[in-house]
């Protein structure tokens, strides 16, 4: 019998959460459901019951109150899951962008997660708030570029080129010891592992004044 009730008001719990009509179409299916557990239940004992129904209230319970929930954050989710593809596009994200000119250009904003860019040239063009999240960005060009809060981590960056970027406030990983120069570039607020710092601040080309900003190259790493 407990079984039953619980599972009536489990499932009158879930239609009403569905907005479903009342319970009684509900218990009316549970009916022969109900009777062929029975015969288990003669077997169990009764000091279980009472336990099992304060746990079961408590389930359609949770059931009541989690479904408004869940309902609203779908709602909430929806959009934002959409946005993601259909506000400001995918971009240029997971294409192959191998040895093509973006530069001198506006990209501000644009995603280029996972870009396959080896040879790819991005030199003096508006790079604020990219995303080059796992990009390979191989030997690509990012000499002069404003790149202003940009993410570039989990990149490969071997021998790219970042001469006089302006990255103040962007995002590396290690990969920024591999690039082939950081010369000139203004490197405020740009957010560095540790480790990777101090490695980076070893290399003979941080030197120089970043000629779009007046930054120290070397002060904007905040090396010693
Ligand atoms: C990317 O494009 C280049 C040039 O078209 C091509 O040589 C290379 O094989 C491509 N790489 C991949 C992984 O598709």
């Amino acid at each position: 019998m407990v079984k039953s009730v619980f599972l009536t008001a489990a499932l009158a719990a879930s239609s009403h959460a569905f907005q479903l009509p009342a319970s009684t179409h509900a218990s009316d299916r549970l009916v022969p459901r109900s009777t062929s557990l029975d015969s288990e239940r003669s077997q169990t004992a009764d000091a279980t019951d009472a336990a099992d129904v304060r746990i079961r209230s408590l389930g359609s319970h949770l059931t009541r109150s989690l479904a408004p929930t869940l309902a609203a954050a779908s709602i909430a989710l929806g959009p934002l899951a959409c946005g993601a593809v259909s506000g400001g596009g995918m971009d240029y994200a997971n294409l192959n962008l191998t040895g093509q000119d973006f530069g001198n250009g506006n990209y501000k904003g644009k995603d280029f997660t996972q870009i396959i860019a080896k040879g790819t040239i991005f030199s003096k063009s508006n790079l604020q708030g990219c995303r080059f999240y796992k990009a390979y960005l191989v030997n690509a060009d990012f000499s002069g570029a404003d790149a202003r809060g940009a993410a570039f981590e989990d990149t490969s960056m071997d021998g790219a080129n970042l001469r006089n970027i302006v990255a103040s406030g962007s995002y590396f990983g290690q990969s920024l010891l591999d690039v082939e120069s950081l010369e000139g570039g203004d490197f405020t607020d740009a957010q560095i592992p540790p480790k990777t710092l101090k490695l980076v601040c070893d290399r003979e080309d941080v030197k120089g004044t970043n000629p779009t900003t007046g930054a120290d190259t070397r002060d904007s790493l905040m090396c010693l």
